[in-house]
């Protein structure tokens, strides 16, 4: 494909009407890299794309989001979409859009769902993401690593098969996300990577160019998973090479949104209150060591990158291991409760505080209406209800 054929990609449909107060994650995210809040622009925020597995999870980040008026965007792996149907993707597909379709209908907040880490290499990821470009608002078109063979893609092999995604999806309104480079770590149950590269800024332009893609996730030295570094050692991101990156996609097109994949910061006060709760149990020692290992990715470097123009950052894990540190706590304290709305209760309202401290961090309130409990005032404290750690305002 020519360098000039990007003049010929077929841009976003911003004229799409998507079910009520749904939309695309590149308008949500377009917003938050101008810093629009209401009528107002100002400081820079980014959207975090939370991963969710469960119908517990979608109405918990619901909870947040209206909580703070925030940009809901809510993400969907091969494999969530798998639990979500019983063993079919594309029936999750289904499922989920139509829940989320309906829970939307009822907020004052607008909300985007993508395909998380989609795949148009194999025949049956192929179908997964054709489905989603018909249920969802946003896929993300990862052609820049090949799971089967663990092997880096060929550029012109990453770049046509985008293009084949955005040409689909754009005429329906449906933002897409591609990546260049390769991310350590687990990118789903069924896909690890050995291997893994920076992206390279001599080849940003054209992908940039000939895929058309309005968001794009480069690789600049995060990883997925739990330990992303060794214990007490700070990540260290490419952060000149960002910058770098930035400077060329804005370049090409300012409404180009960069994505942070593996942006689990790890919240201390999880650590603390799972820990508390393991070594009461007896023969935990091995759990132990694996909650002390645990490091997430550091939350300034993605700060000042986000104040740079990257606006979407990827948390899954760390939700994940709030979730679990809230189901051991809440066994502890109570193992002979025989109502499960009891636990399932417990560990969603933990879920909300992760997606609130997360939500807050970014400066993701306040985009669609005032917040409705003072930010400044929240307190992440997961023995405690979620009424006693928010004051409304
Ligand atoms: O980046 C990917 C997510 O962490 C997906 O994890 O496939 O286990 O849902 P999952
Ligand atoms: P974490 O493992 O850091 O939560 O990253 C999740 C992610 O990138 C999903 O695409
Ligand atoms: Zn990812």
């Amino acid at each position: 494909m020519a360098l000039d054929s990007y003049k010929h990609t077929p841009p976003l449909n911003l004229e799409r009407k998507f079910p009520e107060n749904m939309t695309s994650a590149m308008s949500l995210l377009y917003k938050a890299k101008r810093g629009e809040k209401g009528n107002v622009v100002g400081k820079r925020y980014a959207v975090p794309a939370f991963n969710v597995t469960t119908f517990q999870s979608i109405n918990a980040a619901f909870t947040a989001f209206e909580m703070l008026g925030s940009s809901g965007l809510l993400a969907f792996s091969n494999s969530a979409l798998k639990h979500f149907g019983r063993g079919e993707a594309i029936f999750g597909l289904e499922i989920v859009s139509d829940y989320i379709a309906k829970m939307a209908s009822r907020t004052k907040i607008q909300v985007a769902t993508h395909l998380d880490h989609g795949d148009y290499i194999t025949e049956k990821g192929r179908k997964v993401v054709q489905a989603a470009i018909s249920c969802l608002s946003s896929v993300m078109a990862d052609n820049s690593t090949d799971h089967v063979n663990q092997t880096h893609t060929d550029l012109a092999d990453n770049i046509g098969l985008t293009r084949e995604v955005v040409n689909i999806a754009h005429p329906l309104g449906v933002s897409v996300e591609g990546e260049l480079g390769v991310l350590a770590g687990e990118e789903d149950e069924d896909t690890h990577s050995e291997i893994s590269t920076y992206t390279n800024p001599q080849e940003l332009e054209r992908f940039l160019r000939e895929t058309g893609v309005l968001m794009l996730a480069p690789t600049i030295g995060t990883m997925h998973g739990p330990n992303k570094g060794k214990p007490g050692s700070k990540v260290k991101l490419q952060i000149d090479l960002a910058h770098t990156l930035l400077k060329i996609a804005n370049s090409i097109d300012e409404r180009i949104c960069f994505v942070i994949h593996g942006a689990s910061t790890l919240y201390q006060e999880v650590t603390s209150y799972a820990l508390s709760s393991l070594r009461k149990f007896e023969s935990a020692e091995a759990s132990v060591k694996k909650w002390e290992e645990f490091v997430g990715t550091d939350w300034e470097q993605i700060v000042d990158i986000v104040q740079a123009g990257f606006c979407k950052i990827n948390t899954d894990t760390e939700n994940r291991q709030t979730f679990l540190a809230k189901l051991l706590g809440t066994v502890i304290k109570d193992p002979a409760k025989i109502d499960i709305r009891f636990y399932d209760i417990s560990c969603t309202e933990g879920l909300t505080q992760s997606y609130l401290r997360k939500l807050i961090m970014a400066g993701n309130y306040g985009v669609w209406y005032e917040p409705k409990i003072d930010v400044e005032d929240f307190r992440f404290d997961l023995a405690k209800p979620l009424q006693e750690l928010t004051s409304a305002v």
